[in-house]
C-alpha cells in the first residue's frame, strides 16, 4: 500500500486545488497506470456513466440519457437505509421552516396557522398542495424543494479521489474496496488519518498508524452498514483485471 501526505490546508480548500493535487500527486507522480485508463474508460461508459453522468469534464453535466440527480430506489442500490428512513416527510417539511425570516404575509389568519401547523403530519396530496402554497405565500423566502424520497440520488464523480471514505456514510475507505462484493470490504476503519493510498484511491484507514491517529468506524453499528451498491450493474461482478482498470480510469475524475 502506497502512503503519501497530503498538505492538510490543501485537502479543505476545494475542488480547483482538487484537480491540481490530482494531477501532481497521480499523473506527475506516476500513480496512474495510463495503459490501463481506456480500458477503465470503456467499463465507466458501460456500467456507470447513465447514473453517474457524463465521462468528460464537467461531470455533473447530464448527457441526454444521464440519471444524474434521479433517485435510485433503496431495492435497487441497497446501501445503508438508516439515514433514508430518518428523512421523514415531516423532516422535510419543517426544512422549509428553516431561516424564519420575515413573514411577507404575517398577519393574515393562514399565516398564523401555518406557522401554528408546521409540525403537523401530512396525510393527503391536499395537505401538501396547501402547504406549498401558504409557504410560498407567507415566506417566500424559505427553502421550497427539500422532499421525502424512496432511496439515494445519483451524483456526479467530480474530485472523486478526494471524497473518500465512500458512500453517504463514509462507510467504504476505497474505490477498489467500493467495487468488491460487501463481505470482502473492510469491517473496521479508522478514519481522519491523512495519508493517502494511491492504489486503492482512499485514505489509508488501517494499520497502527491510522489507529493511533483515526477515529474508530464500526460498520456493524446500525447506520454504518458498508453493502449494497453491488451486483453486476454496479460493478462488483466484474473481473479483478477491469476492477483495477476502472480504477485507475477514476483516478482522473
Ligand atoms: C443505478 C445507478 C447507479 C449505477 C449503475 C452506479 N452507481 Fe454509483 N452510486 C449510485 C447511488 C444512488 C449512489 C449513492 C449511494 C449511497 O451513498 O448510499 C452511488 C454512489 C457511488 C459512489 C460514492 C460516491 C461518494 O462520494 O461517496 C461511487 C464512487 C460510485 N457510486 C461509483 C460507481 C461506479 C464506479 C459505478 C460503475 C461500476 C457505479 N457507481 C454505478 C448509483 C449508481
Amino acid at each position: 500500500m502506497a502512503g503519501c501526505s497530503l498538505r492538510h490546508d490543501r485537502l479543505v480548500s476545494g475542488a480547483r486545488l482538487s484537480a491540481a493535487n490530482r494531477s501532481a500527486c497521480f499523473d506527475a507522480g506516476g500513480r496512474r497506470r495510463q495503459d490501463r485508463v481506456g480500458r477503465g474508460e470503456a467499463i465507466y461508459r458501460e456500467y456507470c456513466q447513465s447514473c453517474h453522468g457524463t465521462p468528460k469534464a464537467p461531470f455533473r453535466t447530464a448527457g441526454e440519457t444521464s440519471k444524474v440527480g434521479q433517485v435510485t430506489p433503496i431495492d435497487s442500490v441497497k446501501t445503508d437505509r438508516r439515514r433514508l428512513d430518518t428523512y421523514t416527510p415531516e423532516l422535510a417539511r419543517a426544512q422549509g421552516s428553516l431561516y424564519a425570516g420575515y413573514p411577507a404575509d404575517a398577519d393574515s389568519a393562514e399565516c398564523r396557522e401555518y406557522v401554528e401547523d408546521v409540525c403537523r403530519p401530512i396525510q393527503t396530496e391536499e395537505d401538501v398542495q396547501r402547504f406549498r402554497k401558504l409557504r410560498a405565500q407567507c415566506y417566500p423566502a424559505r427553502f421550497q424543494h427539500f422532499r421525502k424520497t424512496n432511496g439515494y440520488s445519483n451524483m456526479p464523480l467530480d474530485g472523486l479521489w478526494l471524497r473518500a471514505p465512500y458512500l453517504h456514510n463514509g462507510s467504504v475507505p476505497t474505490l477498489r474496496a467500493l467495487l468488491d462484493p460487501q463481505p470482502m470490504r473492510p469491517p473496521v476503519l479508522y478514519i481522519g488519518y491523512d495519508v493517502y493510498d494511491f492504489d486503492n484511491v482512499g485514505f489509508v484507514t488501517a494499520g497502527p498508524d491510522a489507529e493511533k491517529r483515526g477515529w474508530r468506524l464500526d460498520t456493524s453499528v446500525p447506520g454504518n452498514g458498508n453493502g449494497g451498491h453491488e451486483g453486476r450493474e454496479y460493478g462488483t461482478e466484474l473481473g479483478r483485471d477491469d476492477k483495477d482498470a476502472l480504477v485507475e480510469y477514476l483516478k482522473g475524475f
